[in-house]
């Protein structure tokens, strides 16, 4: 059967997430669900709080004439304006309905944002660890990914972005709450982050636009305040959706926020709205627009998710795991005990445990752990945990 040969080498590179997958269900067919404890998926598992489900059956016994006809691509100006009232109060920036443009999730919102913004061989800046599908968007759209490192908290090194600039930069793309680190990234490092774009800028004339993936923007912790970066540079998109703090993942809802001072942001409103429809998004979906107008100030429960944050993380540094405490989404991102991170994550296979490794992230020496299961999913991933960090520390893993 013919496929496209990049889409065949692709495939191939994301080969591990595949192989990773099926030894988890080879697992779960040997032993039992109940007895594998699977903490390598990103899913959101809470339900999506009651007033969804209100506004749903709301909407169900009152229907709005032609609510699933074709709309504007953008979105629907009451859904639009709704979510530009959410940005303002938050933010205290002039944001209307015009610098909103509804989407498919934040993924379907990146492949907007990259389509209506690269040339071929434009370069695209991620931060590694980064979500593994962006190099995939960033080459649907022509461009080319450009791998920057992190500092030791997981914030972007911003030295050596500098070095990594160049006069092909068109983007840089920065996830905060961090999936897979759980880092949120403070206003002073988007601060000095902002900075240093601006004068690139300035010296290349060139635009370089900074997008923020940021679906676990509600899924912060400890009580902070979501530090977002439009204040701290121009020329910031922002991409995210209702998929985590709505627990709406399946249902593909989410939007593009441009910067209200972004200059030039009408033809790139219009460029994001145009891609929108070719891409073959079209629109967001009717249906979930018409209910997340209603649930502007709804979350889930995100104490529950902190709650979980609080028991892996203390039972990993309990057995001398090097973790960092995360304050955002749903995801640890602990140093692998074995420097080879997939020996490591085989390890915990056969104890029944399921992980990422780091390097499906562009971080090898790590894994990724997933909180967002249930109780007895995490007390036997913990467990699991624990008996083979025990058990190397007594030479016998
Ligand atoms: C960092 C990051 N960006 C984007 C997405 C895509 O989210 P959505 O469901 O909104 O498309 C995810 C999903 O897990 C993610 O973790």
């Amino acid at each position: 059967m013919a496929i496209a040969g990049k889409v065949r080498r692709h495939m191939k590179e994301a080969s591990w997430i595949r192989r990773m997958f099926e030894a988890g269900i080879a697992l779960k067919q040997q032993y039992g669900p109940e007895k594998v404890f699977d903490l390598s998926l990103g899913n959101p598992i809470l339900e999506p709080p009651a007033r969804f489900q209100e506004e749903m059956e709301r909407l169900a016994r009152s229907p709005k004439l032609g609510m699933h006809r074709y709309m504007p691509n953008a979105g629907y100006p009451e859904t639009r304006e709704a979510v530009a009232a959410y940005i303002k109060r938050e933010t205290g920036l002039p944001f209307t309905l015009n610098e909103v443009v509804m989407t498919c999730g934040a993924g379907g919102g990146l492949n907007v944002v990259l389509k209506a913004i690269l040339d071929p061989g434009d370069e695209v800046v991620v931060f590694a660890p980064y979500f593994p599908e962006y190099p995939f968007y960033i080459d649907n759209h022509g461009g080319t990914t450009v791998t920057v490192s992190t500092d030791r908290a997981f914030l972007p090194d911003l030295a050596a972005l500098e070095r990594c600039l160049s006069p092909r930069t068109r983007a840089v793309i920065i996830n905060s709450p961090n999936n897979p680190s759980g880092v949120v990234y403070p206003s002073g490092h988007l601060k000095e982050l902002g900075g240093l774009l601006e004068r690139k800028m300035a010296q290349s004339g060139r635009t370089i636009y900074l997008v923020s993936d940021e679906p676990y923007a509600r899924l912060i912790y400890d009580g902070l305040k979501y530090p977002y970066p439009y204040p701290h540079y121009r020329h910031t998109i922002a991409a995210t959706s209702y998929s985590k703090d709505l627990s709406l993942a399946g249902e593909r809802i989410g939007y593009i926020a441009v910067n209200p001072e972004c200059p030039g942001k009408k033809e790139l409103l219009d460029a994001l709205v145009f891609c929108n429809r070719v891409l073959g998004f079209v629109n967001a979906p009717a249906l979930m627009q018409h209910l997340v107008a209603r649930l502007a100030d709804v979350t889930v429960d995100v104490g529950w998710y902190q709650e979980r944050r609080d028991r892996l993380y203390g039972a990993l540094t309990e057995e001398g795991y090097q973790v960092i405490r995360p304050q955002g989404a749903f995801y640890l991102f602990p140093r692998s005990p074995l420097e080879d991170d997939v020996a490591f994550v085989q390890e915990l296979q056969r104890n029944l445990v399921l992980a990422v490794p780091g390097q499906g992230f562009g971080t090898p020496g790590y894994l990724r752990l997933c909180y967002s299961v249930e109780d007895w999913v995490l007390d036997g991933a913990i467990d699991g945990l624990r008996k083979v960090a025990r058990g190397m520390a007594h030479g016998s893993g």
